[in-house]
């Protein structure tokens, strides 16, 4: 079959207003958009700004009364605590009613914010979707950060509520959630009124008097005294989540996602991108806590109606390489979205995909990467065990949905092994120089995208309409600042070759270099640092830092190392991968002052690299090499 594409992305082109108001269509409304975009609104813009609506009652409640109230909205799959258990869409409507009555009872309202701190349990989902219900605004930290970062994005968006577990399972470890809670609650200047607890039987948590309740009892007192929350109505632009993911500095950028224009595009994307049916099962796994998690584990396909895999547990050693095979097979899963790190892993452990011949496929259609650099060679083993085709595809946490990609809904492209393929409706997408020129095809630029954004991407940042600006819509006029690098080819084809700032990509988990800095420099011994993300095998890149000492400190560099290893799994969270310490004596800079990070990266991945010209003393560039031969990197 040919591919729509081509004419779908020329329509949009020539009308993104009709185009956008023809995919509205697909949205329950309470007040239908009479206008699609006001240009003057907020920084750049804003979609659909007169609609009003209610995000969970198009996720959960039409499709009970459209007749899918028997069907599965959840499969949660929990083979780190063996429990299985499917959830209608009836059952998850009564959930959510409830859920949002606790929440009104504890004094939230529409606008006010709710912390939501869990693992992978239905429950997170209940929540994110409760909140939704009522018109308050969730923010979900994921569980792998440690109790700094969640005091920051408490402060941040002074949450009235938090939402947490006790407990989240990690293989071989309980991670127990509340201390952390507790912890960042001390450190943080906005205190939440209440903390709801969801008490899981491997880590019981400890409760304060008169600040935490239990959140099954809570939510049985509601049901029993026939407390249910009602659909709020809020405004299109309203928000529905604050999203936050690593900046140049430690300190998040909190990306907002507003009702109506993220419904609009996550419904478009679910057919027009995925090719899926409502009533099929899909599986994003993910976590919660990412993007990829707000938007395809719990709201695209509820808002598609379609049956959504929760799945609590690891590619490989819960229990062997074969889970995701599993998975696919006993609940039908007709397509997987995951990162690419997940099938190194599934490949490094099983690289014949052994497990893969005990199980029944024949569901399975498409497997969409994204989140990190997919790489030839694992889409290529990917797509030989699997035999359906592998689709990698770009987007941020910023943008909520896919920028570029192979619509396979329209028809599939052809696919070019390290290309995530061509520009969603919605992007128009260019590659520019320093001056935001455009590059001929096959230049390396800066990839930026055209103002406006679509429906679904970042209106602003939560409450910080200068960082937006400064941080993304400044250094090219006109765009939206990707700080990704790439070409085109001369079929229209991106390339996404890696980032222009200091984020790096840990196992599809995004870090900030710069966060690790600051903890690093915060140790009483370190007089300065830098931090790289070198290649690794299995999670595309690893965190390394290099300190030098402080005169006068004359404890063994090693202790020194390993205290600083340990900083940043305190400060930051086991999610950074820190492992990876170095002492040096001097770092190599500019004669201006500018540390050389790139070419330290290029010397640590052992690439082809050459002295900078405005190096101060080369000699450092040896100390380096030295270094890094010495811990074996
Ligand atoms: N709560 C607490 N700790 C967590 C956590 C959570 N929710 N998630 C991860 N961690 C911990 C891990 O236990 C690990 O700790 P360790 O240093 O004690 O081993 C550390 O954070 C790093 O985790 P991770 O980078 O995930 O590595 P891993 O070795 O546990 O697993 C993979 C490697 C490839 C199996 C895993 O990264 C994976 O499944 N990746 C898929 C990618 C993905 O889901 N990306 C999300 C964006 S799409
Ligand atoms: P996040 O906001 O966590 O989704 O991370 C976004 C960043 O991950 C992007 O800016 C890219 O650097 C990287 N990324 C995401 N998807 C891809 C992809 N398909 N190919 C290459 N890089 C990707």
């Amino acid at each position: 079959m040919a591919s729509r594409y081509a004419d779908v992305y020329s329509a949009w082109e020539q009308n993104p207003e009709a185009f956008w108001a023809e995919a509205a269509k697909e949205i329950d409304w309470i007040n239908p958009p009479q206008r699609i975009f006001d240009r003057e609104a907020g920084v750049y813009g804003h979609w659909f700004p007169d609609a009003t609506c209610n995000t969970c009652f198009n996720a959960v409640d039409r499709h009970v009364a459209n007749g899918r109230g028997d069907q599965a909205a959840f499969i949660y799959d929990s083979p780190v605590t063996n429990q299985k258990r499917t959830i209608s869409y009836a059952e998850l409507l009564d959930e959510v009613k409830s859920l949002g009555a606790v929440l009104q009872g504890l004094g939230v309202e529409k606008g006010d914010r709710v912390i939501i701190y869990m693992p992978m349990v239905l429950e997170a989902a209940f929540a994110m979707l409760a909140c939704a219900r009522i018109g308050a605004i969730h923010s979900v930290v994921f569980g792998g950060f440690a109790a700094k970062e969640l005091a920051t994005r408490i402060d941040d968006c002074a949450p009235k509520v938090v939402m947490a577990a006790s407990c989240g399972i990690e293989p071989g470890r309980i991670v127990a959630y509340k201390p952390l809670l507790d912890q960042a609650i001390e450190l943080s200047v906005s205190k939440p009124q209440s903390v709801l607890m969801l008490q899981r039987p491997q880590a019981e948590a400890s409760m304060m008097a008169g600040r935490d309740y239990d959140w099954a009892g809570s939510v049985k007192a509601a049901r029993d005294e026939g407390r249910a929350a009602a659909c709020v109505e809020v405004k299109s632009t309203d928000p529905l989540y604050v999203l936050y993911t690593s900046g140049t500095t430690g300190i998040p950028k909190g990306v907002v996602r507003d009702n109506g224009g993220y419904m609009v595009a996550l419904k478009w994307t679910m057919h027009g991108l995925y090719g899926v049916n409502p009533g099929e099962v899909w599986w994003g796994a993910s976590d919660v806590g990412w993007v990829v998690g707000h938007s395809y584990i719990v709201y695209g396909p509820l808002l598609h109606g379609a049956t959504a895999i929760l799945y609590e547990g690891k590619p490989v050693g819960t229990p062997d390489a074969g889970a995701f095979w599993r998975v696919i097979a006993e609940y039908g899963v007709v397509a997987l979205f995951t990162a690419p790190t997940a099938f190194r892993a599934i490949r490094k452990e099983d690289p014949q995909a052994k497990l893969l011949k005990t199980y029944d496929l024949s569901k399975f259609r498409t497997l969409f990467l994204a989140g990190e650099r997919a790489d030839p060679d694992t889409v290529k083993w990917a797509e030989e065990v699997l035999g359906v085709p592998v689709i990698d595809h770009w987007w941020q946490t910023e943008t909520g949905w896919c920028i570029v990609g192979n619509p396979v809904g329209l028809g599939i492209l052809p696919v070019k092994h390290g290309s995530p393929t061509v520009p969603m409706p919605g992007y128009h997408v260019d590659i520019v120089d320093e001056a935001a020129k455009p590059l001929p095809n096959g230049t390396m630029g800066s990839i930026v995208v055209r103002l406006p954004l679509p429906p679904g991407a970042l209106p602003s940042l939560w409450q910080n309409d200068a960082r937006m600006v400064e941080s993304y819509l400044t250094e090219f006029p006109g765009y939206y600042k990707t700080a990704d690098a790439g070409y085109k080819d001369a079929d229209g084809y991106l390339y996404i070759m890696g980032r222009t700032d200091d984020i790096i990509n840990v196992a599809g988990h995004r870090l900030s270099t710069g966060g690790m800095e600051e903890v690093l420099a915060a140790h009483p011994a370190v007089a300065e640092c830098a931090v790289i993300g070198i290649k690794d095998e299995l999670k595309g890149e690893q965190p390394c830092g290099f300190v030098v000492l402080k005169t006068g400190v004359n404890r063994p560099p090693s202790e020194i190392e390993k205290e600083l290893v340990a900083l940043v799994r305190e400060k930051i969270g086991p999610v950074a991968a820190f492992k990876i310490a170095i002492t040096v004596q001097r770092l190599p800079k500019t004669r201006s002052g500018k540390i050389l990070r790139g070419t330290m990266k290029k010397i640590a991945d052992h690439d082809e690299w050459s002295t900078p010209a405005t190096i101060d003393d080369p000699a450092v560039l040896d100390e380096i090499m030295d270094a890094l031969r010495h811990k074996g990197v």
